[in-house]
């Protein structure tokens, strides 16, 4: 409208008619992208609160040290009967047990793993073997190591004063040595002895 006007003949209430139908422009704009997040929220809401995350294992802290899967001589890798490579783990302040996990190379493993007093996670050097450990809660997913050496797994949630200090080590292994060394342990770690 009045934009166009030449500017030699801008009548005396023009460039105050401009500024305030941008304005309201802005505001309708800014009125439409807050309407927009509210619904996201609100959508996103129903939705997970109608249909919760496929699959959530819970696990008793108290008694977590005294039986079941996470007793401690049950902690470190397991090679199943069936062939499947499986790492359990727990996370407490300030430190993983084990502090040492071995794992072969060219195989998928199954990590297995929970907390018992704050909430902690970690993430394996820079592979995509990445979860949080939430007390209460079993954290699992199975991945593949390429490359045999050995990686950091540092706890990356803050948890307390010794966070930064929270860490182990992955030793990805050949799958034959992985295989000998399973034959003669049940549960193996790295952990020196
Ligand atoms: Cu455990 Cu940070």
């Amino acid at each position: 409208m009045s934009a166009v006007l030449p500017p030699s003949s801008p009548g005396p209430h023009a460039s105050e008619a401009v500024a305030f139908a941008a304005e309201r422009r802005w505001s309708l704009i800014v009125a439409a992208v807050i309407a927009l997040l509210v619904l996201m929220m609100v959508i996103t809401g129903l939705h997970w609160a109608s249909m919760p995350p496929s699959r959530v294992e819970t696990v008793n802290v108290k008694t977590l040290h005294l039986q079941g899967e996470f007793v401690e001589s049950n902690l470190g890798t397991a090679l199943g009967a069936d062939g499947r490579v499986t790492v359990r783990l727990i996370a407490q302040q300030y430190s993983f047990m084990p502090q040492c996990i071995v794992v072969p190379a060219d195989m998928p493993v199954t990590f297995r793993g929970t907390a018992t007093d704050a909430i902690h996670g970690f993430v394996v050097g820079t592979t995509n073997a990445n979860t949080m450990l939430i007390p209460g809660f079993v954290a699992t997913f199975t991945t593949t190591f390429r490359k045999p050496g050995e990686q950091l797994m540092p706890c990356h949630e803050y948890c307390g004063t010794g966070h930064e200090a929270m860490w182990a080590r992955v030793q990805v292994v050949a799958p034959e040595e992985f295989l000998s060394r399973a034959r003669s342990a049940e549960r193996l770690s790295c952990v020196p002895r």
